[in-house]
């Protein structure tokens, strides 16, 4: 049988495709496309009514989720790179669209929408150094450490720089 390496454990993603899912207001999934389904490896069936933390990697530091909730749930959109894990045990990063999905009528919000693709080289080596040192951090003082400790990476970059701007401040800082 042919050895496992851990280059092998990512899954390389296709540029051209997109990776779509859509929740409720808590969360629960209530679509992915067939690319999001192909590339987890979960049926639609595992899916539909879960949270999106059926394919929460370990290595992803909890401050970026709970960012993503303060930020989506006040009706504003964050991008954000994240590492999610396959069912097989595989990951694949994304680079995140988080967008807010609201009542035409009443402006109250009524789910999520979640539009992923690949992520250059560049990016996801700032990034994925960040994520380590937010986890080791998480781990030895907890998130609220982790949380000071990216606003301080933040503010060293700029008095401006907000983490769900951090995508187009890394052309810029980098
Ligand atoms: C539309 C939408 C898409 C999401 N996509 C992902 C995802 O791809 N991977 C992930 O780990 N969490 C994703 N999340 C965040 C999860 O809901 C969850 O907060 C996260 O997996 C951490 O799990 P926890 O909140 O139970 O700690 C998404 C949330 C929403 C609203």
């Amino acid at each position: 049988m042919a050895k496992i390496t851990p280059i092998d454990r990512e899954i390389v993603l296709d540029p051209k495709r997109y990776i779509v899912s859509e929740t409720d207001a808590s969360g629960k999934i209530t679509f992915c496309n067939d690319y999001f389904v192909e590339v987890c490896g979960y049926e639609q069936d595992e899916l539909i009514g879960k949270p999106h933390s059926i394919i929460r990697h370990p290595d992803m530091p909890k401050i970026v989720f709970k960012l993503l909730w303060q930020t989506i749930s006040q009706g504003k959109n964050i991008n954000a790179v994240v590492k999610n894990l396959a069912k097989d045990g595989r990951y694949y990063w994304i680079f995140t669209e988080f967008e807010s999905r609201k009542d035409t009528d009443t402006g109250k919000i009524i789910g999520y929408h979640a539009s992923r693709k690949t992520i250059s080289k560049h990016i996801l080596e700032i990034i994925s150094q960040l994520y380590t040192q937010l986890l080791e951090v998480e781990k030895k003082d907890g998130v609220d450490a982790s949380e000071i400790y990216l606003q301080n990476f933040l503010k060293e970059k700029g008095d401006d720089i907000e983490f769900a701007n951090i995508m187009e401040e890394i052309h810029r800082f980098y």
